[in-house]
């Protein structure tokens, strides 16, 4: 028997548990980007900040969406509502977003530009995003586990020096030439992100995921030094001002590589691309993913299936499930509830 309470603490949460390598209640479940733009009731908040970047540094409408996905679906955890972004715009670039264009941040592509950059420990996006996460938590049923987040340095580099979404040319360039400027915001990026995240946990965070959506872009020792080392750095740096923190490094798109991720000391689970098939994956590591949101827009039926398809490949006890990537703008809000449901039946048949 499990009891659904620990001793002195709150109740149970499987994705607490499943983190720590407890026995689970269930199996435990959210959808990256679950906040967002396919809900109606998010883009009522949206309307109301103005703009995307308001909304971010706004505690209460952002705690407010935070929270909204978990009204509508039985998910056990609800990830901060903020952008990776918030990290180079702490540090002092401009960011803005163009309805329909995506980011728009202002560039580093030199040592100079690398040296004008601010700590973001103390600044005004740090504090409002900090207060977010408490307020979110003081809201939050207990029972819901409360993520918070950043960007990896490569893939928050990536968008430094194309000022904005991009093919990554122009960073990946940097980095296989191992520019001395690109080398020294990587290291940059390092201790900022383990300020960012020790304050979002000193504010109730209580999981990390560290986010490298673009980590499939490099290969051979780059994927060494500028993706793996980093990310290995921060959940270093993280763990030791928190060491009962579990970290998930998402380090989306290195498919035969994710055992390295996994093998990162202090890692407490990966999450896993859609194209690299959870059950190839060694049996001792906890996963995540990695449902195609593509097959979220194919219909109930076969969202369904492929939720079924994802769960039959690995045991419950190991397995956090979610998306392989974010959810898509214009995903229907009725397929996502089909999604949550076929996984909790699925566990108790
Ligand atoms: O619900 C959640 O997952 C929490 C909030 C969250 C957002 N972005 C909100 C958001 C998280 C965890 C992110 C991460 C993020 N942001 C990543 C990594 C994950 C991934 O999807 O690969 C990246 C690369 C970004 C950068 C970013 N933010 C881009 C490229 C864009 C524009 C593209 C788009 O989807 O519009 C954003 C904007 C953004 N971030 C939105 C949301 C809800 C949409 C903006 C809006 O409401 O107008």
């Amino acid at each position: 028997m499990i009891d659904s309470r620990e001793e002195g603490q709150g109740p149970r949460n499987a994705l607490l548990d499943v983190l720590n390598r407890r026995p689970a209640l269930r199996r435990p479940m959210w959808f990256m980007r679950q906040a967002g733009r396919y809900l109606p009731e998010y883009r009522a908040v949206r309307e109301k900040a103005g703009s995307f970047v308001n909304l971010c540094y706004n505690p209460e409408l952002a705690a407010e969406v935070t929270i909204q996905p978990l009204r509508r679906y039985d998910f056990d955890a609800a990830i901060l509502f903020a952008d990776i972004l918030v990290v180079p715009h702490a540090m002092g670039l401009p960011l803005k977003f163009e309805e329909g264009e995506g980011p728009v941040l202002g560039t580093v592509r030199s040592m100079n530009d690398l040296d004008a950059l601010k700590p973001v420990a103390g600044s005004f996006e740090v504090r409002k995003v900090c207060e977010t996460v408490r307020l979110t938590r003081s809201l939050l049923a207990q029972d819901k586990a409360l993520i918070g987040f950043c960007g990896a340095p490569w893939t928050v580099a990536s968008y430094m020096v194309a000022g904005g979404s991009s093919d990554r040319v122009q960073a990946k360039v940097a980095a296989y030439q191992r520019q001395p400027w690109f080398m020294a915001l990587i290291a940059r990026l390092v201790t900022e992100s383990i300020d960012y995240l020790s304050a979002q946990a000193d504010a109730g965070a209580q999981v990390v995921q560290i986010f490298d959506s673009w980590a499939g872009d490099l290969v051979g020792s780059e994927l060494d030094d500028i993706v793996l080392k980093p990310i290995a750095a921060i959940v270093e740096g993280v763990k030791a001002r928190h060491p009962g923190l579990p970290v998930i490094v998402f380090a989306r798109g290195i498919g035969l590589n994710q055992p390295r991720a996994a093998a990162i000391p202090g890692t407490s689970a990966i999450g896993i691309e859609t194209e690299t098939d959870l059950a190839s994956l060694p049996r001792d590591i906890v996963v995540q993913g990695n449902l195609d949101p593509v097959a979220l827009f194919a219909g109930e039926e076969v969202a369904r299936r492929e939720a079924v398809r994802v769960c039959g490949g690995v045991d419950r006890q190991r397995h956090i499930f979610n998306l392989g990537h974010g959810i898509r703008l214009g995903t229907d809000p009725t397929v996502v509830g089909a999604v949550v449901d076929a996984v909790r039946r699925f566990d108790e048949r």
